[in-house]
């Protein structure tokens, strides 16, 4: 993206330099944001979002859980997001859109702010790259993963982030690139921005959503394809220690898609490679997304 790149803000389209917003805005200092990370994929009928009704589901819902009002609805953000896309003539990009109290009333007490809306797109760079199939190396962090008493960890909102992003800062101060979450029953949640699986004797594990893990679209997705080619799955609590002697651990994201573990604490798992699992889950994943699939094509919205 650069300069001439476009972002839609609240019904308008701006410059991305011009995309500015007050310093007093409610969401930057108490975390009172929601939002989604959506990707546009380049297939061969043009770019395709995928999964874009599950995503602005989980907006609303995110909405609903912080009382925003939101000034324009589900039906106008998707015409925004699609819009957006197509002003900005990219093949495939990250999808941003986000609904935040704005510049208002200071104060904690949110609701007397106006809830701001905008889209931006931008091409997405994998942050974590590994050679020759090797699985990324992470750590347990050392902060526990918030849970359902504190905030509704199923909103996807900003203030969850403070928690992943300190994982986040100790898994690149540790030399490592990124992080596993565990709850305060000390059981596996999640990565700082990505679900969590494991797989052991052939059959494909995840920890449930009561663990505090967020409900991933990609999870949803990797427990649908896995489905679909007979792979054996349960949705159980995991421990840490099971983890270390996992055959494969891998992430699931939007951002990160579906990425191995090969060391988790300086132990390797299995041989540290993407396994079995993970590259079959892998293979069709990237099908589905490029349009290759007909079977899961219903998961993609094509914008032309
Ligand atoms: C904490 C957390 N868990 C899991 C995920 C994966 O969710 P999704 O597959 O919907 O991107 C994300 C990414 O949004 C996340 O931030």
């Amino acid at each position: 993206m650069n300069d001439k790149s476009k972002i839609w803000m609240d019904g308008k389209f701006v410059r991305w330099n011009n995309a500015k917003i007050h310093v007093l805005t409610h969401g930057l200092h108490y975390g009172t944001a929601v939002f989604e990370g959506i990707r546009c994929y380049h297939t061969k009928k043009g770019p395709a979002i995928f999964r874009l009704e599950e995503h602005l589901k989980r907006l609303m819902n995110s909405c609903k859980m912080y009382h925003m009002n939101c000034e324009f609805s589900e039906k106008e953000i998707r015409e925004a997001i699609i819009q957006t896309i197509k002003i900005n003539s990219v093949k495939d990009c990250y999808i941003r859109p986000i609904c935040y109290y704005g510049y208002g009333k200071m104060g904690v007490n949110p609701l007397p702010n106006k809830v701001s809306t905008s889209v931006a797109i931008w091409n997405w760079e994998d942050h974590i790259k590994t050679k020759n199939n090797a699985g990324m190396r992470v750590i347990v962090s050392s902060w526990i993963r918030i849970d359902s008493r504190s905030l509704p960890i199923h909103a996807k909102a900003a203030a969850n982030y403070a928690n992943s992003a300190l994982a986040r800062i100790e898994a690149i101060k540790s030399g490592v690139d990124e992080a596993i979450m565990l709850n305060m029953r000390g059981m596996v949640v999640e990565g700082t921005a990505e679900n969590i699986f494991m797989v052991k004797n052939k059959i494909l594990v995840t920890p449930p959503l009561t663990s505090g893990a967020l409900d991933g679209i990609t999870r949803s997705s990797v427990l649908d394809i896995a489905e679909d080619l007979d792979i054996d799955f349960q949705i159980s609590d995991i421990s840490r220690d099971e983890l270390y002697n996992a055959d494969e651990v891998f992430l699931t994201g939007t951002a990160a898609e579906i990425k191995s573990i090969g060391e988790i604490d300086n132990i390797k798992i299995a041989d540290g490679r993407t396994g079995k699992i993970a590259t079959q889950l892998q293979d069709v994943y990237n099908q589905i997304v490029h349009g290759k699939n007909e079977k899961f094509e219903k998961w993609l919205t094509y914008i032309n």
